[in-house]
């Protein structure tokens, strides 16, 4: 009865595999199917209702508990070592940065982004582009991605918020204080580059909104630090440094800079926290449903930020979408941020005991397992992610 169970489930994840919605297909990758069952609900929100589409807000029942201590022991020193880099890091984004510089769009000696970084320059139609048409491309581009940014830093702000009632350690919960005022500045700081400088903001991406649904709905802390601290955050650290190095506008590498230095304190405390966790709190079966997740999102990061707003409001016309998705996916772009992501993040999986030998194999068919030798988190200091 049990096997006839599990092949009719079998069958059913083989179904979303060749049917479904191409995220629910890359999600039933480990077929296992409490992972998926996490996924579900984020993607019926996300991709069908799209909750978040056309809507001044989106309202999100929580499930998590707080965690109060009254024993009020200091017993993580390596955190309490974070929280004071933390409080005597802090910036003010109103006067820290120099505001007053104006940013032209269609300045080709400095411009916002170079053209090869947009995945469409090697397409006919922009080659019939005039120059300015081009800069006005490079131009929403940019601001797609720092929306994606703005927006994800708001998850951020939220998830820091919950991990900090939940984590069980006092340590832990005064380092999540600071990282919550980092997280308001970040959302500050995009904010007002998008609205001040690039007059533009996108509304969020369908698939980052059913990663973020997923990390801010799940009951379990540790689910939403590796969600957000590990695989999030190391994705912004990757894709925060490629823009930082390509573009020529000094306001935003002034950005980007002071917020990268403040995400390598989020991702090193987030390493730590989940060590500890993971190789001393879990049993095997659920720090295999954590492992069996993180490449999960693993493969939703990789494969799923496919700019179809951009694609939808500019060449819609010249294409069809599936060509588009070729396009993005072998683009120079998106090999450099595949790249700069997963060297975030496969160090800091490893160390945190989420790359046994069991989803080894995955990783590598992947073509992941080159960065496991990086740096991991607390070994690298932000001058080493700025350089
Ligand atoms: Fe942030
Ligand atoms: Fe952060």
């Amino acid at each position: 009865m049990q096997l006839h169970l599990g092949t009719q489930i079998g069958n059913a994840v083989d179904t979303i595999r060749a049917n479904g919605p191409a995220m629910l297909a890359d999600a039933a990758s480990t077929k296992n199917l409490r992972v998926l069952a996490t996924l579900l609900g984020p993607a019926y929100r996300g991709l069908i209702r799209k909750l978040a589409k056309g809507a001044d807000g989106t309202e999100m029942p929580l499930d998590h508990s707080a965690f109060f201590d009254w024993r009020y022991t200091r017993e993580f020193p390596e955190i309490t070592r974070l929280y004071e880099a933390a409080k005597s890091s802090q910036w003010n984004a109103t006067v820290d940065i120099d505001w007053s510089r104006p940013v032209d769009p269609f300045d080709t000696v400095h411009p916002l982004l170079p053209d090869s970084f947009h995945p469409a320059s090697t397409l006919p139609v922009w080659r019939r582009m005039t120059d300015r048409e081009r800069a006005a491309q490079r131009h929403d581009l940019l601001a797609w991605f720092l929306s994606q940014f703005l927006h994800g830093e708001q998850g951020a702000l939220f998830a820091a918020a919950q991990v900090t009632e939940s984590v069980p350690w006092l340590d832990a919960k005064l380092f999540g204080s600071t990282q919550v005022v980092d997280e308001g500045r970040h959302v500050e700081v995009f904010h007002a580059y998008l609205t001040q400088k690039l007059g533009r903001i996108f509304e969020i991406n369908d698939n980052l909104y059913v990663v973020i649904d997923a990390l801010m709905t799940d009951s379990r802390w540790d689910v939403k630090f590796l969600g957000m601290q590990i695989m999030i955050e190391g994705l912004a650290l990757g894709a925060f440094g490629t823009i930082r190095r390509l573009t020529a506008d000094p306001t935003l590498r002034d950005i980007l800079k002071l917020v990268i230095t403040d995400e390598a304190r989020h991702v090193h405390y987030g390493v730590l926290s989940l060590e500890r966790f993971y190789l001393s709190e879990l049993t095997e079966r659920e720090r295999r449903d954590r492992e069996d997740l993180a490449f999960e999102l693993s493969i939703l990061l990789r494969n799923r930020f496919l700019m179809h707003e951009i694609y939808d409001e500019h060449f819609g016309h010249a294409l069809s979408r599936n060509a588009w998705d070729r396009i993005i996916l072998e683009s120079d772009l998106m090999a450099f941020y595949r790249e700069s992501m997963f060297r975030r993040i496969v160090p800091n999986l490893k160390r945190s005991g989420l790359l046994s030998d069991r989803i080894r194999p995955r990783y590598a068919e992947l073509g992941l397992l080159r960065w496991e030798s990086e740096k991991s988190a607390p070994d690298l200091s932000a001058a080493d992610l700025l350089d």
